[in-house]
């Protein structure tokens, strides 16, 4: 995901500025750049590749400028190239920007600054921004500052997507803007200085005075001042916040830990996935795919390979692949995948997931496809990934870098992109369309319920406490239920070492509830309609066998003898694994912290399996 850092102070802003950026590296980028304010005049530099080898340009340029921005970039909207990378000018060189997010109706803009005569130079969405600010501020005329914020306000109100953007312009030397919507953007107070950056632990050994910007408020900063605006741009106060975490907590944003800090990235991991892929008016693309209907009329068979949690994500892409696509998918574990001789010819489509994108048997079962003849589509997390060179086709999620050993943000951002991605392929053969439409809406709402979800699991956390000492934990779900059931069990049983195993709720009967007694916990997800009441019945049959309950579902159950609830808001029914799973991610995690378990790097287990 994109870095955004800003110095304005007495100092050298270029070092002050790359060492910002390489706070940020952890993010994940593919090139780099840094635009310094010197005489009245930009200095803007950027490269492909690493912030080391941005020094290398800008170190020899004696860049003397006390004011700039810079920014790392994970490509969205254009390949990774110099031209691509950010701060990106207006034609005038007026006005430089840098910017994280995704602007989603930039061909639009584009075209209505190019019958204005505007040109661009790059790919990016981000270039209409300083060309948008250059209309706007040459068409009103108050050329003080605050024609200046009133300018960046005007081209805001233009983008649809997300943004969070730091803003130079030369006839204003002493001034920096920011403002954000749905990305994260933070601004460090110091002594004669001031600074802004995506996150608080890139200037933290600057300053431990932070402003947390909220959407569509908008900050000028001098060297002394900041001075904070409404969506209306009306004068407000802000709180200072005092951060005193150390070095560690740092790197962790403040989060306890690495799985924490991931599991409430999940908004932002979902919402950088949809990025292009989904507009807010409704329109799909995949330009890296490119799949046509008659290319995509010839797939009679769908085959997902993938190990674990990507392997999870994979179940619910089977269902929306054969509800609504109405294609025979198969899901299967790379690992028995690419021994047992699949069924494979040119008119097979294999899908393979992975997080990394190194996992050897997801590697070997792709090669084996391709080999017997199959189209073959990766989809990674990690750019320029070994998987990625071998695909025919590829495409991203864009989760951000997943440390934690137990995957949370990659598993629900895999689904996101699984979901659109079936829309797509829908779209295209003319199948379903008014399933598509709510599929849509719902997909764009997502976010905001994750945030929902996250903003308050006491509740959890205090069921957690209760039950941590159990000695074995059963999942149950039937249909799409069943797929957080088995996600839910993999992540209690890797980081709490508790055993745990996921059944179908209807095969309870057929063996598994001879291991019910009392105080078994039994965990439920309980989300599809029209398999409810026979998923209650299966909790009732554990509940007179004196298991204790947990169960999470999006349905108001007025009357249950459950011993926890968790509520979850309501979505497409094909999108309810995204939300159904964070809570058993949060359960899993608090029995983890209530053994005093290493979360992060649980026993016998690595990030990356790269043999077989
Ligand atoms: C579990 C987990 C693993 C991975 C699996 C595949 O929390 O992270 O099950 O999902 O090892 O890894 P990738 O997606 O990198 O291929």
């Amino acid at each position: 995901m994109c870095g955004i850092v800003g110095y304005i102070g007495n100092k050298k802003a270029e070092p002050i500025l790359l060492e910002g950026l390489t706070k940020l590296e952890y993010r994940g980028y593919d090139s780099a750049g840094l635009t310094i304010l010197e005489n009245e005049n930009f200095k803007t530099l950027k490269n492909k590749g690493r912030v080391k080898e941005l020094a290398q340009i800008t170190n020899p340029e004696n860049l003397a400028g006390t004011i700039g921005i810079a920014h790392t970039r994970w490509a969205t909207h254009g390949k990774p190239a110099s031209v691509n990378s950010h701060p990106h000018n207006d034609n005038s060189n007026h006005f430089s920007v840098v910017h994280n997010g995704i602007i989603e109706n930039y061909h639009e803009l584009r075209k209505f600054l190019g019958e204005h005569g505007y040109r661009f130079l790059s790919e990016t969405d981000t270039e209409v921004i300083p060309n948008l600010i250059h209309y706007y501020f040459s068409e009103g005329n108050d050329v003080s500052k605050f024609g200046f914020l009133k300018a960046v306000k005007k081209a805001t109100e233009d983008l649809t997507g997300s943004f969070a953007i730091g803003v130079l312009s030369v006839d204003f030397p002493d001034v920096m803007i920011v403002v954000r919507k749905d990305s994260p953007l933070v601004i460090g107070k110091g002594d004669g200085e001031n600074f802004i950056s995506s996150d608080i632990p890139a200037y933290l050994g600057f300053t431990r005075d932070f402003y947390l910007l909220k959407d569509y408020e908008f900050a000028i900063l001098s060297k002394n001042t900041i001075e904070f605006y409404d969506n209306k741009l009306k004068p407000i106060q802000k709180e200072v916040t005092k951060i005193n975490w150390d070095a560690t907590s740092a790197e962790k944003n403040g989060y306890e830990d690495f799985m924490l800090k991931e599991i409430y990235e999940q908004p932002t991991a979902i919402r950088e996935t949809i990025g292009n892929h989904l507009c807010s008016d409704g329109s799909l693309q995949f330009d890296e795919l490119n799949f046509s209907k008659e290319f995509l009329s010839q797939i009679q068979k769908i085959y997902i390979v993938a190990c674990g949690t990507a392997m999870h994500a994979g179940l619910s892409a089977k269902t929306m692949l054969e509800n609504i696509c109405e294609i025979n998918t198969e899901v299967d574990v790379a690992s028995e995948f690419r021994y047992r001789n699949p069924l494979i010819n040119k008119n097979t489509l294999c899908i393979f997931i992975t997080q990394s994108g190194e996992t050897a048997d997801t590697i070997a079962a792709l090669k084996l496809a391709k080999a017997k003849g199959a189209i073959t589509l990766a989809i990674s997390n990690v750019e320029g990934s070994s998987i990625t060179r071998e695909a025919d086709f590829v495409t991203y999620t864009h989760a951000g870098p997943e440390i934690a050993v137990a995957s949370t943000k990659a598993y629900t951002s895999q689904i996101t992109l699984l979901a659109i991605l079936v829309m797509h392929f829908a779209e295209i053969l003319g199948k379903n369309s008014e399933i598509l439409a709510d599929m849509k809406k719902s997909i764009l709402e997502l976010p905001a319920k994750a945030e929902q979800l996250l903003s308050d699991f006491s509740e959890i956390k205090d069921f957690a406490h209760e039950v941590y000492s159990s000695k074995d934990v059963f999942f149950l779900g039937r249909g799409l239920d069943y797929n957080s059931a088995v996600e839910g069990s993999l992540k209690l049983k890797e980081i709490s070492y508790i055993h745990s195993e996921a059944f179908y709720s209807g095969e309870l009967k057929h063996g598994p509830i001879a291991l019910i007694e009392k105080d078994t916990l039994v965990v439920s997800t309980l989300t599809v309609e029209d398999l409810l009441e026979k998923s209650i019945s299966n909790i009732q049959e554990v509940i007179t066998r004196g298991a204790k309950t947990l169960v999470v579902t999006d349905k108001e159950l007025a009357h249950s003898n459950f011993t926890k609830m968790i509520k979850i808001p309501e979505t497409n029914k094909f999108l309810t694994p995204i939300l159904s799973i964070i809570p058993l991610q949060i359960f899993a995690y608090y029995i983890s912290k209530e053994k005093g378990l290493d979360v992060d790097k649980p026993r016998n287990l690595a990030k990356s399996v790269t043999v077989e």
